[in-house]
């Protein structure tokens, strides 16, 4: 069991509030339940050595586990219904130290504070039947005006072929910290070595209820599947505490390293959390609140689907 501190309440409100919104699924977490873990192995390229002390970017091979998933609650959700993927990365440094890496295919996040993604699912959950239409939307963007980037890009996001071909983005900002104790503002992103491949729509509707966990286990069966980590520099004028804002596109990006996906694990009960926030030395988070909260809420989501609730 994961140890609670006094800052969990909204953290346990918010997963009560995803359950009046998708339902409870006994035994799966309360976001991204649907997903698969794998076995990887990340070497880095050695150029992120002069920004962090951390052993995996800076110059050390190391294993680590990978969950590709579909973001919905409901684990039944057919994989064409989740337009957004999430690929959790879980490196495994000497010494048992872990840093965790949590990206998916959109760059940016719909709310800059916690209470604001709260109250976005207290207001779908009022929508008729859950399901937004037009209005509902209208209403949601001049509600909350943070959401609105965030909600448009996922609109014209279009479906990955496989979870091999997405590109994603850990979307909140770090601090890479080197030996001379210099602390850098960064973000981190995957870039698929296949190339991007996304689906048409009537491609979509011949693909099956599993489409994307069917096609990365053929796909493995004939070779790994490989994403390169590109580090994102961030400058003075970049927010660090803001997830619903993109830096600009020019910004320097240094080759961190190569992951090679190989094999699924042999995973008897699925004891991994991914919260973003465990990170060894020379790496740190930033001042970003919904980085901070995901701690608390990934903990609480834990508790629950480890008892069997
Ligand atoms: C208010 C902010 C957020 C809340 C409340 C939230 C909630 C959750 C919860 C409850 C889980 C299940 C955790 C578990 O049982 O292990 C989860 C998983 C996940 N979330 Fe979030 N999340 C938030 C923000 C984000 C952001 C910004 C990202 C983007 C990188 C993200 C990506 C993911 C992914 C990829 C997973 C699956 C992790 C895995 O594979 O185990 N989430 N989220």
């Amino acid at each position: 069991m994961i140890e609670h501190t006094n800052e969990t309440n909204l953290a346990k409100r918010t997963v009560n509030q995803i359950e009046k919104v998708a339902g409870t699924y006994p035994g799966y977490r309360r976001a991204h339940a649907k997903g698969e873990l794998y076995e990887a192995t990340f070497t880095p390229t050695g150029e992120a050595g002069k920004y962090t002390m951390a052993a995996h970017l800076a110059e050390t091979e190391v294993p680590a586990i990978v969950r590709f998933s579909n973001v919905w609650p409901n684990p039944q959700t057919p994989d064409a219904l989740s337009v957004v993927k999430g690929m959790s990365v879980q490196f495994h440094l000497p010494n048992e130290e872990i840093a965790n890496l949590v990206g998916t295919t959109i760059p940016i996040f719909i709310t800059k504070s916690p209470q604001t993604f709260f109250d976005i699912l207290n207001t779908v959950h009022s929508f008729q039947d859950f399901k937004p239409h037009f209005k509902d939307t209208v209403k949601l963007f001049a509600q909350y005006p943070e959401s609105r980037a965030a909600f448009q890009m996922i609109r014209k996001l279009e479906n990955t072929n496989s979870f091999a071909t997405g590109r994603y983005y850990a979307i909140h900002a770090f601090y890479l910290v080197n030996e001379k104790g210099i602390r850098t503002p960064v973000k981190f992103e995957w870039e698929p070595e296949a190339g991007v491949e996304s689906l048409s729509i009537k491609e979509m509707a011949t693909k099956s209820v599993d489409y994307l966990s069917t096609e990365l286990n053929e796909r493995l069966d004939k070779a790994e599947v490989r994403f390169r980590l590109y580090i994102v520099i961030g400058e003075s004028s970049d927010p660090t505490d803001d997830p619903t804002k993109e830096w600009p596109k020019e910004r320097t990006r240094i080759e961190a390293g190569i992951l090679r996906v190989k094999s699924k694990a042999p995973v008897v009960v699925d004891h991994y959390v991914f919260d973003p926030t465990v990170l060894p030395a020379g790496i740190e988070c930033s001042d970003d609140e919904i980085l901070r909260f995901r701690k608390e809420a990934y903990s609480e989501s834990y508790n629950r689907r480890i008892k069997g609730e």
